[in-house]
């Protein structure tokens, strides 16, 4: 089959021949349909993620269609359009993964190829609003957001939330969901185009982080933010805490700016703040994520789609920063 490795840290994403994987038991092999990526993937391409294996599969959101079965699985599954939860071996405890926790897209092969291979139970049927592009945009940021705005930042209807750089994947989604969820959304983002985007897709308003008194502008905007959900960090968080209102949270699951260098810790205690971090989701959050997509009739924001053989100047797009919503590839 074809599909797109990876030889090496720092090398590109290159298009060739592997074998077909062999299923295990509890296993099914889906015929991919669009795959789509996220900033694990140029991490992992930098060797800034651990545990790195090579060569491998990268990918770790993915839609298609089930093709075969290991032996003894229902075969109601076969032909079925699927999307697929890429959090694997999450384990019993709802709260924090196992210790053998592993995402689809390394360690083990993902779905920048025509074919993967997944236990049966990360099988979902596709939300039938959605196109194979756009089911292939929600698994790992519809998860992280999903998990990081409800479950963790406890976001409720009537409150203002403050969506960090909604130019991202995960972001967005954020955004949508807690429009869907009757909140008063507003966002930061580098560029003001973007802003505007977010805007129109229902935001209430936004602010260019480049502007240094951009905690300041958002929090004369919204009149105090209740909850803060965040990707960035770095010296920016000390800025979260400033302007969240007392007994606010802030819930980060990146750290796309490093380290937090700087932030007064009396903020956090004066103002009984939760610092809350978040990490992809449990099966239960993904069913329930995909759930939320169907019941709101939420489509993912598609940036851009390319071929599968054309992955290397996906990911250089991603890396560039360029994007508003999904990159997207496009695989059978
Ligand atoms: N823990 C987890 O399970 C998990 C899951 C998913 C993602 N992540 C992490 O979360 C981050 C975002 O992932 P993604 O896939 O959504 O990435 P992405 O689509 O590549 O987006 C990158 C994001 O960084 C934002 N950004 C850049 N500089 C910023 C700044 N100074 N202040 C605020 N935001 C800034 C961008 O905002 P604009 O474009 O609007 O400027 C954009 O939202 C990455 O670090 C990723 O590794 C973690």
């Amino acid at each position: 089959m074809k599909a797109i490795i990876i030889e090496g840290i720092n090398q590109p994403l290159k298009y060739t021949d592997v074998q077909m994987p062999d299923l295990l038991s509890g296993e099914v092999l889906v015929k991919i349909n669009a795959a789509s990526f996220n900033h694990r993937d140029l991490w992992i391409q930098k060797g800034q993620y651990g545990g790195l294996r090579f060569p491998s599969i990268q990918g770790s959101c993915g839609s298609g269609v089930v093709e075969k079965l290991s032996d003894g699985l229902d075969s109601d599954w076969l032909g079925k359009e699927v999307v697929l939860n890429p959090s694997l071996n999450w384990g019993n405890n709802p709260h924090t993964q196992a210790k053998d926790y592993i995402i689809l897209g390394m360690a083990q092969d993902g779905t920048f190829a025509e074919y993967v291979k997944i236990h049966s139970r990360l099988l979902h049927h596709k939300p039938v609003h959605l196109s194979a592009e756009e089911a292939a945009a929600i698994p790992l940021a519809g998860l992280t957001g999903f998990r990081v705005l409800f479950t963790r930042a406890r976001a409720v209807k009537g409150e203002n939330i403050l969506v960090t750089g909604v130019g991202g994947g995960v972001a967005l989604l954020v955004m949508q969901f807690a429009n869907a969820a009757g909140c008063n959304v507003f966002v930061t983002s580098g560029s003001d185009e973007k802003i505007a985007k977010a805007i129109a897709l229902g935001a209430k308003g936004g602010v260019n982080y480049k502007n240094e008194k951009w905690h300041k502008e958002i929090q004369t905007m919204s009149g105090g933010i209740d909850a803060v959900v965040d990707s960035a960090c770095g010296d920016n968080f000390a800025k979260l805490t400033d302007i969240v209102n007392p007994a606010g949270r802030i819930a980060f699951y990146g750290a796309t700016l490093g380290a937090f260098n700087s932030g007064v810790p009396a903020k956090i205690f004066w103002k009984q703040l939760d610092i809350l971090g978040s990490t992809m989701g449990n099966d239960e959050d993904f069913k329930n994520m995909v759930q939320f997509v169907r019941d709101h009739k939420i489509k993912p924001v598609i940036d851009s789609v390319f071929p599968l053989e054309q992955a290397q100047q996906a990911i250089e797009k991603m890396e560039r920063g360029e994007q508003f919503g999904k990159i997207v590839l496009k695989v059978n």
